[in-house]
């Protein structure tokens, strides 16, 4: 039998060129987590099934979960999302260790899905969490941590927006206006969902199914058509939520003060597929044509802890997806260009005689310059081929030993953006260094205190 050499559907190779990538999207979400003060955490891809069918939602764990039975009869499941791992771990530490716990992590998780645009079946996603802060503290909190990670991705006002829900408000029309039982509620929720996406014919066949019709079915309609904060804070002043519209007011003076509501949306059909959700729920939505798909889903979650018999603990986080927010960069033109290997300096001989002295000289730049990117060539090649393979690498700097180098123990570097080129003593590698250092002062990794190594070795 001859095997494919492709990869499970729905699953990527990354190639050295999509690893440059994912790890500039990873670079970036660390940071900016960081820059938070969150905290890295991880947790295992396996679990017990049960800890995602109280709380994941049918969709997840009846048709997306990827679960087998282990060699002792355990229920296994692949993890499809990192938040009930996370409630899992918090709920073990959350009572020796001081609130708010702020947490990030980037996990790859499993869905079965049907593969297209922006949905796979394996992807990475950014997750942060607070707990234990403040109500509406946390919920600002995030995101901002949203809105600084865009703009470190280099995007603004233009390319995305935020659109906004509250569970409660879902809850107070489903239940208190339109009196749907817990069936039926959900079902609903289920249609909302994906109202966006479904036919208005599909959407009133559901409607009937449910037994939607009247008066009600013209609430449904009046909440469905609310596209503004102070639209849902009438609507629900007229309807009697008042708890809800005062809830709904307190997160919306503080993001009006801290002046990001310009980015943000009132959305009823944000409903959010999970079952845990608890208060401010959000999504972050590309705004080009080709991408009407969330990057980044999250909101606020009170009683997940509770499934551990751990006390209502506030918790508020978002997921963002590697793959969407790819799409979103490429769309917008924000993904720098990861095609190529970039090194600082690239190293070369022309004999086979020098190529032990470059490789001398690569090892002694390495050894004291850990953050400069060298690449020794290790066949000799000529000086026209030498600039040929340094520009395919965008090398900053090319090191060249050629017959007259050799025979001086000299080396000449070439600096590719001025084309200035010199040649200096091989032992001498603090002024090499001083040369890459002149020629390119953004690069800090000059340190000039020191200088025993050289000396001794010059
Ligand atoms: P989610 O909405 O299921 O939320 O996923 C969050 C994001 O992950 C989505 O907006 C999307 O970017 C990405 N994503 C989800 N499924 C796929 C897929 N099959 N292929 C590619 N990307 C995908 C959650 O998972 C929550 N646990 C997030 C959360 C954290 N809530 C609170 N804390």
């Amino acid at each position: 039998m001859t095997l494919k050499t492709n990869p499970y559907k729905g699953t990527r190779d990354l190639f050295p060129p999509d690893k440059r990538v994912l790890d500039y999207l990873f670079s970036t979400m660390k940071r900016t987590a960081q820059s938070f003060s969150y905290e890295p955490y991880d947790g295992p891809l396996l679990e017990d099934i049960e800890l995602y069918r109280s709380k994941s939602g049918e969709e997840l764990v009846n048709d997306q979960i990827y679960s087998f039975h282990d060699k002792g009869e355990r229920f296994v499941a692949i993890r499809p999302e990192m938040t009930p791992t996370l409630a899992r771990m918090v709920a073990q530490i959350h009572r020796k260790t001081p609130l708010p716990i702020r947490w990030f992590s980037i996990p790859n998780l499993y869905r079965y899905e049907r593969p297209q645009r922006g949905r796979l079946r394996e992807h990475w996603q950014f997750n942060i969490d607070i707990f234990g802060a403040p109500e509406n503290m946390g919920e600002v909190e995030v995101l901002q941590i949203v809105l600084a990670l865009m703009k470190n991705f280099g995007a603004d006002q233009s390319t995305f927006e935020i659109l906004i829900n509250d569970r409660r408000i879902v809850n107070f029309v489903f239940g208190k206006l339109l009196k749907l039982d817990q069936d039926k509620s959900s079902r609903l929720y289920k249609m909302v969902d994906k109202y966006k996406k479904i036919s208005p014919d599909a959407f009133e066949e559901g409607l009937s199914q449910i037994g939607l019709d009247g008066v009600s079915k013209e609430n449904l309609f009046r909440y469905l058509a609310l596209d503004s904060f102070d639209a849902v804070f009438e609507f629900l002043e007229q309807m009697g939520g008042l708890e809800e519209k005062n809830n709904l007011i307190g997160f919306y003076k503080i993001v009006k003060n801290l002046k990001i509501d310009p980015y943000l949306r009132y959305d009823p059909t944000i409903v959010r597929g999970v079952d845990y959700y608890t208060g401010i729920v959000f999504e972050v939505f590309d705004k080009h044509p080709d991408n009407r798909r969330a990057i980044c889903g999250g909101g606020a979650y009170a009683n997940l802890l509770q499934i551990f018999n751990g006390p209502p603990l506030h918790g508020v986080g978002f997921g963002l997806g590697d793959v969407t927010l790819k799409d979103f960069l490429v769309s917008h033109k924000l993904l720098p260009d990861f095609s190529q290997n970039k090194v600082d300096v690239y190293l070369s001989a022309q004999t086979s005689e020098g190529l032990p002295r470059v490789m001398e000289l690569g090892h002694r730049i390495r050894s004291r310059y850990q953050d400069i990117k060298v690449l020794t060539e290790l066949r000799p090649i000529n000086a026209k081929k030498a600039f040929s393979n340094g520009k395919k690498y965008k090398a900053k700097f090319l090191a060249l030993i050629g017959e007259r180098e050799l025979s001086n123990n000299e080396v000449q570097i070439k600096n590719s953006k001025d084309k200035d080129s010199i040649s200096m003593k091989l032992s001498n590698v603090k002024d090499i260094i001083h040369f890459f250092h002149a020629k390119n002062p953004s690069n800090d990794y000059l340190d000039d205190s020191e200088d025993a190594n050289d000396k001794e070795k010059s």
